[in-house]
């Protein structure tokens, strides 16, 4: 074994082409799904493939505050449907007017028919009371468990495997089904299951509710609000 101090540097050259287009392809056909999953079961040698590109994520002082939780029984799933439903209905309310009959005719999630449920957790006491760079910002650790679910969203990509992310519930729902203790913090419900077709744009997109923005109003030069040329 290296001795600790001595550097463990490795070459680290751009990628060649195909290896730069293809994680380009990745990012950018990368989508959210809710109606396409096929109800194939998933390889667990697949499954542990994307956990592990998860796991390299980076995280806060290297906290690696996450955990997931693979659900695959259709009872449980149903619970978590129902979960769903009922926080879904809660949030029709919040929109007004057209809005409100434009929300309803979304399908946000795809619980039931996605094959594989994964729960992505966050726990704030992993690495003990003070960690490394989330001294000042509590939060970071949930940012840190976002980094895991991107790369595992963008290695599922790869795999032909889609991901649907699943917010609308009460965490306390949730918690209950699976034994969740008080002070870890749900992140995400993915659904997970191989596709066939995935929108060319974000579903929401295609179907009217929200459009991508003008990167070039977003990134600004030196000082807030000033455009970048
Ligand atoms: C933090 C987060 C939470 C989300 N929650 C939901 C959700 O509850 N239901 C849903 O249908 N999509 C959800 N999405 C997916 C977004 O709607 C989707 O990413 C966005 O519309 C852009 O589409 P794309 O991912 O296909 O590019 C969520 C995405 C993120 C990042």
């Amino acid at each position: 074994m290296r001795p600790l101090n001595e550097a463990a540097l490795v070459a680290a050259s751009a990628f060649s082409e195909d290896e730069r287009a293809a994680v380009y392809h990745a990012i950018t056909t990368r989508r959210d799904v809710r109606n396409e999953f096929l109800p194939d079961p998933l390889p667990e040698d697949v499954v542990g493939r994307l956990l592990e590109a998860a796991h390299h994520a980076p995280s806060v002082g290297f906290m690696q505050p996450w955990n997931f939780i693979l659900v695959r029984d259709a009872e449980k799933r149903r619970a978590v449907w129902n979960a769903f439903d009922r926080a879904n209905r809660e949030a029709a309310l919040m929109f007004e007017g057209e809005r409100r009959d434009k929300y309803r005719s979304l399908k946000l999630e795809g619980i039931m028919t996605a094959p594989l449920g994964i729960c992505v957790t966050c726990d704030p006491t992993r690495g003990g009371s003070a960690v490394l760079g989330r001294t000042h910002n509590p939060r970071m650790d949930s940012y840190s468990t976002v980094c895991a679910i991107q790369n595992l969203w963008l290695a599922a990509r790869a795999e032909g495997i889609g991901i649907g992310w699943v917010s609308i519930y009460h965490e306390t729902d949730l918690k209950e089904i699976f034994g969740i203790p008080d002070h870890v913090e749900i992140v995400a419900w993915l659904c997970a299951g191989y596709v066939k077709e995935l929108y060319e744009e974000p579903e929401l997109a295609v179907k009217g509710w929200r459009q991508r923005l003008p990167i070039e109003e977003l990134v600004f030069a030196e000082q807030w609000g000033e455009r970048s040329r």
